[in-house]
């Protein structure tokens, strides 16, 4: 008897974060920027990939996400959402995107949308993005909300720093996360602030909040894939937990390879094509130089 195909998991959609949070079920988010690594996370126990503008920093090597472009996001999420047969796919806006005025952030998500094959945008900022938030959902695009450390502002903030750390900021937080929910935000994440807050604003919500540095009580997690697995040993930041230690592996293979090249023991005979024929012209060279 051949046994029973396991049934295909429903897609992952924004109304899936909403039931995921009624229901107290942790939502799981990881970047991917590539169709080869959103396939495997695509397979793996994970709601949602996010094509963030953290790709400045681990695709590009910039020292922030500043000089990213939407038509580099859209060409990662296109990549992605090829990939991705289950996972929702949320695609960032990069600065400049969306800031300028409300109708430029339409545009910029639609692209996202269109060319990118998105199921939704997230862009950075408080009550100052509820009009470019409201004019985005308005167009049928979901919009993921981003609090706290919010990378594009880092001249203002003065680098990576943790954020709402006094009972002002906090407060600020805290009103800028209703404001982003009034204007239709699905979920909201929030970086790098002290637990304490981040539960404070997860309760005060009815949408999900997903934390990056922002303690065990917000309704999901999100870190960049490249930290979780351990590709970078020189960026292990307190938040991050890795799971594997990849560039390890990375580096063996690749002195393997190496080595395999230089003592000529690769490629072996297996890794050959053959066939008993010459070509026609090397045949007539090879009996000239006779
Ligand atoms: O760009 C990104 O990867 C992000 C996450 C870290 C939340 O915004």
């Amino acid at each position: 008897m051949s046994p029973t195909p396991l049934p295909t998991p429903s897609p992952v959609t924004a109304l899936t974060f909403a039931a995921k949070k009624a229901r107290g079920e942790k939502i799981v988010v990881v970047t991917a920027y590539d169709a080869t690594f959103a396939a495997l996370f695509d397979r793996a126990p994970v709601d949602a990939l996010l094509v963030g503008d953290s790709l400045g920093m681990v695709i590009q090597g910039h020292a922030n996400t500043l000089p990213v472009e939407l038509e580099h996001v859209v060409y990662h999420t296109a990549a992605v959402s090829r990939a991705a047969k289950r996972a929702h796919v949320i695609a960032d806006m990069p600065f400049m995107s969306y800031q300028i005025s409300p109708e430029e952030a339409l545009r910029s998500a639609g692209r996202l949308v269109q060319a990118g094959g998105a199921h939704a945008v997230k862009l950075e900022g408080g009550q100052e993005m509820a009009a470019q938030v409201s004019k985005i959902v308005a167009a049928g695009i979901p919009v993921m909300g981003h609090l706290g450390l919010t990378p594009q502002s880092i001249h203002r903030l003065g680098g990576f720093r943790v954020q709402g750390k006094d009972h002002a900021a906090a407060e600020r937080l805290l009103d800028d996360a209703r404001a982003l929910e009034r204007a239709g935000c699905y979920a909201l994440v929030l970086e790098s602030i002290p637990a304490e807050l981040a539960a404070t604003i997860t309760r005060a919500l009815a949408i999900p909040t997903i934390g990056i540095g922002a303690g065990p009580e917000c309704d999901g997690q999100v870190l960049v894939c490249y930290d979780l697995l351990g590709l970078n040993p020189a960026f292990q930041p307190k938040f991050v937990k890795v799971y594997a230690t990849l560039h390890e592996q990375v580096s063996a293979a690749l002195t393997a390879f190496a080595n395999d090249v230089k003592a000529g023991t690769f490629p072996g005979p297996e890794h050959c094509f053959h066939a008993p024929v010459r070509p026609q012209r090397d045949a007539a060279k090879a009996a000239v130089d006779i």
